[in-house]
């Protein structure tokens, strides 16, 4: 889905050396000038086509490592460093360059034509009074929308995180569902605290909780629970398409806990990445028994809640003065 941001990167991740990062089946070399700011070029030299991603950065930009032709964040050539030619003879020379922002500690990658129509999405809460948050990263072996719908989906998991998440005793939960021309969220009613480690740990007992799943394009997850006025958690991921069946994700996991503040991390992250590993598996094994048994006819049902709503979304719709639903599922 072009005319989006998308994370190619988190900023730590990118130092002196270049990225090779592939996103939207576009291949780019990221990297970061002397001076500090991140680009983006194709990772393809105009010259040999060696990858611009094995090369170096140099004050004049990103070196290519095989004659050395370097070029700017703009994509301009500013050195043939074997050619007696004048510097501006070559600077005509381009390669393609993408927009790039850096903000929250990541780079975000303006993917489509012309000049970006809006800033790249905020993560909220973050560096928050009493909030605390930590990011996460995985590479999916699934498509945009195999990895989305997983997150915001309710009942997968009392299968793939069986006891972790959810457990064996269900209830009946009502599902309010509303949307806009590039959204769409499920509120649940009624729900209780899970059956599960991470309820026990992390739910009090009688705890009113107050749980959303929220879809936004391009592909972009928030969950949200809250528990009581000092206990809240909010799961967002943004995912970033590299191919048909290949995503990256990073997921921005943000919290407020109290009494025990950042502690709290000592128990959720592990246990969240457990999760998030559970998922990985279940998505490449979807993936590989597509591929093994034919394109997707995808049924939909009342418990899937957002999942058609998130298909009419990436395949173009609007949602917007579609009426709000109401539906229910066990969990
Ligand atoms: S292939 Fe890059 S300089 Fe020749
Ligand atoms: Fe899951």
């Amino acid at each position: 889905m072009l005319g989006h941001w998308y994370i190619a990167c988190r900023s730590s991740q990118l130092g002196r050396q270049p990225l090779a990062r592939t996103i939207l089946d576009e291949p780019l070399a990221v990297f970061r000038e002397t001076s500090g700011r991140a680009a983006a070029v194709a990772d393809r030299c105009p010259h040999r086509h060696l990858a611009l991603s094995r090369g170096r950065v140099t004050d004049k930009g990103l070196r290519c490592a095989y004659h050395g032709w370097t070029w700017d964040a703009e994509g301009r050539c500013t050195d043939i460093p074997a050619s007696c030619a004048t510097a501006e003879s070559y600077s005509r020379l381009k390669v393609a360059a993408k927009p790039v922002k850096e903000a929250q500690g990541f780079i975000w990658v303006w993917m489509g034509a012309g000049e970006p129509e809006r800033e790249p999405l905020e993560f909220p809460r973050f560096n928050h009074d009493g909030w605390h948050h930590w990011v996460m990263e995985r590479v999916f072996e699934g498509s945009g929308f195999n990895c989305v719908e997983n997150f915001l989906d309710v009942p997968h998991t009392a299968h793939v995180h069986r006891g972790l998440f959810r457990g064996d005793e269900s209830h009946e939960i009502e599902i309010e569902i509303t949307s806009g021309e590039d959204w769409i969220q499920a509120e649940f009613v009624n729900e209780k605290r899970m059956d599960s480690i991470i309820g026990k740990l992390l739910v009090p007992a009688d705890a009113k909780i107050l749980h959303t799943d929220r879809f936004q394009l391009p592909y972009v997850t928030r969950v949200d629970y809250r528990m009581t006025d000092t206990r809240q958690y909010i799961v967002m991921s943004q995912c970033t398409p590299e191919s048909s069946d290949r995503t990256r994700v990073f997921t921005y996991m943000a919290y407020r806990f109290s009494p025990f503040g950042p502690l709290v991390r000592l128990v959720f992250d592990p246990l969240s990445r457990l999760i998030l590993d559970q998922d990985v598996k279940v998505i490449a094994q979807q993936t590989a028994d597509i591929k093994r048994t034919g394109p997707p006819r995808f049924l939909y049902w009342e418990t899937d809640a957002i999942a058609r709503g998130i298909r009419d979304l990436l395949d173009g719709k609007s949602l917007a003065g579609r009426a709000p639903e109401r539906k229910s599922l066990r969990a």
